[in-house]
């Protein structure tokens, strides 16, 4: 099937260096719209976008997302928030507490469920911000780094309890020459299912990996012996994984509203 937005799905690729063109303030606002246009459930819309201006701001979040410079180069960086405060101050300041007790009703601050739902809306208006990004040549690249760090991006971004920045988005024009290459996926038959799920077993794990473990070196800085070895160690179990999980549990945490 080919139409205009197959063709913009399909020409997407992760940017990492931006040309010196400025995002206008046009297409800046297009993006704005279509991620605010994305589905949500009940239509709460449980994310802020924090649209990152200052460039020494930009720095210390390059930095603290796994020291990673090209983040705090691009024209454009959108921190997607996971978001309940708003109603939860919402609920709190129009009697909803104590509505509750008089109808013998549980009040409850916001639990993990609600953060699981916030990001799902969250991540949602990202990637509608990311296709529509593209639909006017501009590249994108998200950045799963923000999750680490927690207290610190807390306290940089001033967030309140019931949020959690969830994805960070960097938006740029294409520079000239950008060999827009398109990387490949693991085949459809390992990814999409019909009616129930299917494990794989060994000679299906084989057909999966084989291009990537064609690929693996045994002179690697790890001493892996394999492929999965290898990406488990500079991946799944790298020191900013760790981080990020140490971190997670501390936005967790914060989301325990059985606690109130
Ligand atoms: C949740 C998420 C987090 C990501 N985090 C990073 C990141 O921190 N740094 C980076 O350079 N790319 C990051 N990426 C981009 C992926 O590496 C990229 O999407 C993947 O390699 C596939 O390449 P493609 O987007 O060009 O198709 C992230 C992508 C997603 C979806």
């Amino acid at each position: 099937m080919k139409n205009e937005t197959m063709d913009v799905i399909e020409k997407r690729a992760s940017l990492r260096a931006f040309s010196n063109d400025p995002i206008t303030k046009e297409e800046e606002d297009a993006i704005i719209h279509a991620a605010m246009r994305a589905p949500s459930a009940g239509n709460q819309m449980m994310y802020s976008m924090i649209i990152i201006r200052d460039q020494k701001k930009k720095e210390l979040l390059a930095e603290a997302c796994d020291h990673q410079p090209f983040i705090a180069k691009a024209p454009l960086m959108i921190v997607f928030v996971a978001d309940h405060q708003r109603w939860f101050d919402y609920f709190q300041s129009r009697g909803v507490k104590e509505f509750c007790k008089a109808k013998d009703r549980l009040f409850e601050a916001p639990q993990e469920s609600e953060l699981m739902l916030a990001i799902e809306d969250a991540m949602i208006a990202a990637q509608n911000s990311v296709i529509a990004a593209q639909s006017m040549n501009i590249g994108s690249c998200y950045i799963g780094d923000i999750l680490e760090n927690g207290e610190y991006i807390k306290e940089l971004l001033q967030l309140p309890q019931y949020t959690m920045p969830i994805g960070m988005v960097v938006y740029g024009h294409y520079p000239d020459g950008f060999p827009h290459l398109i990387r490949e996926r693991f085949d459809r038959k390992f990814i999409v299912f019909e009616d129930v799920y299917h494990s794989l077993n060994e000679t299906e794990q084989d057909e999966m990996f084989h291009d990537l473990e064609q690929k693996f070196q045994l002179d690697n800085p790890y001493g892996a012996e394999n492929y999965a070895q290898q990406f488990y160690a500079r991946k799944t179990g790298a020191s900013f994984s760790k981080e990020m999980a140490r971190s997670v549990r501390f936005w967790l945490k914060q989301w325990d509203g059985r606690l109130l």
